[in-house]
């Protein structure tokens, strides 16, 4: 497998000449206001699953320890991992979900993280939810039980699904929006800041926007692949007030389906673009900006060092196509937030690349997904204290994602040894 080659920021930018950088970091200390609210610097952390929610969806104590570090480190924005808004639709039998039942764990899970910002010094962070159906991902008990939204060439033998294996019917689809309305009025009641529709990674909604060949309502044309989407967005807003109104979406599929993949299998954001403007329509004021899927193109979802294959590319090629995709999504909605993707595998050069996109107008706040399990104060050293240290950065070596695909309740064993270094050892045991 690849290390990572990089000792300076000029190497980054001899392999790679486009990125772009900045000397001076402290635009990412800057608040930034979206929607009324303002989030007191530019860092976010990404929406990260551990897989250690209870059987019923409610955070448990892994859940309460991992946003409570990533509060006290000092990110101005939380964006919360996957929340399913129906059981069948969870990926894990450990992802939350939010219920009438447990909504007040989530009220005191968010009650403790901003107190733990407070102690630390820090004003609390923003905390969006991000609801979700795992469609063809979805695995709520122990084995997979995927929705499907259409037949695919190449995910159907991935996933070992036969020729027949039912696709999810109209009349299934169509009850979707209700549940997404009811997340989002748990969600307010639990006391979040804002919701995501989540569309990104080819769970259900992203999967529905490549479906050209699904028959039907929401299938062939663009009006119908994106309507269960801008439907179900509608009906979440119904219940926001004046919350943020949020997306994570996918500009790209790459090798795995058809959104935004030109014919040369590059990049072709005609279609993502449009549909960012029907999203800006309705209100969706921060997009979140992503691309591939972990499941089956991991390399394009989180350019890596070691994971479950050699990618076919330079990492850091990975890094810039993200880059430039959420670049590409703010330079088209300038008044909108955009959150940028795939700082990880930059280690303690990310920031430079982030405030040089900052300076272009490139994006307004920055992501860090598995550098913030590793690295939760990563936020604080940024703003600060100058920079990233070299030591406490994520090494993009997808001990993470083994975790989660063994089964077990993950984070960084690398960093955090205490916790997830026994668990690590223990599921691959097993
Ligand atoms: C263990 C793990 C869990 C993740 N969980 C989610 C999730 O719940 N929702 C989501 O949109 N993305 C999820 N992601 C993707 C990350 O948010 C992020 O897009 C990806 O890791 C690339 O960013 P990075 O290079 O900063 O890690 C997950 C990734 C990993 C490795």
């Amino acid at each position: 497998m690849a290390g990572f080659c990089f000792s300076s920021l000029k190497d980054i930018y001899a392999a790679c000449p486009a990125m772009p950088s900045a000397g001076d970091i402290s635009v990412l200390a800057k608040p930034v206001r979206v929607s009324g609210r303002t989030i007191k610097n530019a860092i976010a952390v990404q929406p990260m699953e551990g897989c250690d929610g209870t059987s019923s969806g409610a955070p448990d104590e892994l859940t309460f320890r991992r946003y409570k570090r990533f509060s006290a480190g000092g990110a101005g924005l939380l964006w919360m991992e996957a929340v399913s808004v129906t059981p069948e639709a969870r990926a894990n039998p450990r992802q939350l979900m939010l219920t009438e039942e447990n909504k007040d764990v989530f009220s005191r899970l968010l009650d403790e993280v901003r107190k733990e910002a407070v102690k630390a010094g820090e004003e609390p962070p923003l905390v969006i939810a991000q609801l979700t159906h795992s469609g063809r991902w979805s695995r709520p008990v122990d084995q997979p039980a995927p929705v499907r939204a259409w037949k695919s060439a190449v995910l159907d033998p991935h996933q070992h699904l036969p020729e027949d294996y039912p696709i999810a019917t109209d009349e299934y689809l169509e009850a979707l929006p209700e549940k997404f309305a009811c997340s989002a009025r748990l969600a307010r009641e639990a006391g979040f800041d804002g919701v995501d529709v989540k569309a990104c990674h080819l769970y259900l909604y992203s999967e529905l926007l490549g479906a050209f060949e699904r028959p039907g309502r929401y299938g062939g044309s663009f009006e119908n692949r994106t309507k269960l989407y801008l439907d179900s967005v509608d009906a979440a807003r119904s219940e926001l007030g004046s919350m943020i109104l949020a997306t994570r979406l996918n500009a790209y599929d790459g090798s795995a389906a058809g959104w935004g993949v030109g014919e040369d299998g590059e990049p072709d954001l005609t279609e993502p673009l449009m549909l960012i403007d029907k999203l800006r329509g309705k209100g969706v004021s921060l997009f979140n900006i992503t691309m591939g899927t972990p499941y089956f193109n991991p390399h394009v979802n989180r350019p890596y060092n070691r994971g479950g294959y050699i990618p076919p590319e330079e990492p850091i090629k990975g890094v810039a196509r993200l880059l430039n995709g959420c670049a590409a999504v703010q330079k088209h909605v300038p008044d909108a937030v955009c959150l940028a993707t795939g700082f990880s595998y930059l280690r303690e050069y990310a920031p430079f690349v982030a405030a040089g996109m900052a300076e272009r107008g490139e994006a307004k706040l920055f992501g860090f997904g598995r550098g913030a399990f590793a690295y939760p104060e990563l936020a604080r050293d940024i703003c600060l204290h100058g920079g990233m240290k070299h030591e406490k950065c994520c090494v993009t070596c997808s001990l993470c994602t083994a975790i989660m695909r063994a089964g077990g309740r993950t984070g960084c064993p690398v960093h955090d040894t205490e916790v997830y270094l026994p668990e690590y050892r223990r599921v691959i045991k097993k």
